[in-house]
């Protein structure tokens, strides 16, 4: 069992796409252990994507995260860090295969619906940032 992070960005939440996207997760046998939707401050999105600090659009990144509330879950099931990034589909909508949840839904790499841990140990940590172990089941 193994467990990643995943958010439905604004740009999803914004659509009414919540039910559509947790729907691929279940189908594809992953289950939701822990759900939040909160509205995230231009530190906390800061400090989430503190990787990407240097990056030329890191400011374009934190103010569409905080433009409006995201979906934030913890995802459990078997190589569920690998599931979720097949189910979600490449980071640019363009790329994406067919049938996945930034092929179905993105509108571009910045605006790209979901985001997912991209290995066991970030997961790790991503899914610290945001539940306490006792709000996970
Ligand atoms: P995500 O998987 O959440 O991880 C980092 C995010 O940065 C990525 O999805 C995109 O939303 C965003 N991103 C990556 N590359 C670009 C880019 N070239 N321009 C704008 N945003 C980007």
């Amino acid at each position: 069992m193994e467990r990643t992070l995943s958010i439905i960005k604004p740009d999803g939440v914004e659509r009414n796409l919540i039910g559509k996207i947790i729907s691929k997760f279940e189908e594809n046998g992953l289950k939701v252990a822990a759900m939040k939707r909160t509205l995230l401050s231009q530190a906390e999105a800061g400090a989430f994507y503190a990787v990407h600090k240097e990056r030329p659009f890191f400011g374009e990144l934190v103010e569409f995260m905080t433009r409006s509330p995201v979906v934030v879950m913890c995802l459990e099931g078997e190589n569920a860090v690998a599931k979720n990034r097949e189910i979600m589909g490449a980071t640019n909508p363009a790329e994406a295969a067919e049938g996945t949840i930034r092929k179905l839904f993105a509108q571009s790499i910045g605006e790209n619906t979901v985001h997912g841990s991209d290995a066991v140990d970030t997961a790790k940590q991503e899914v610290a940032f945001f539940f306490a172990e006792s709000e996970i089941h």
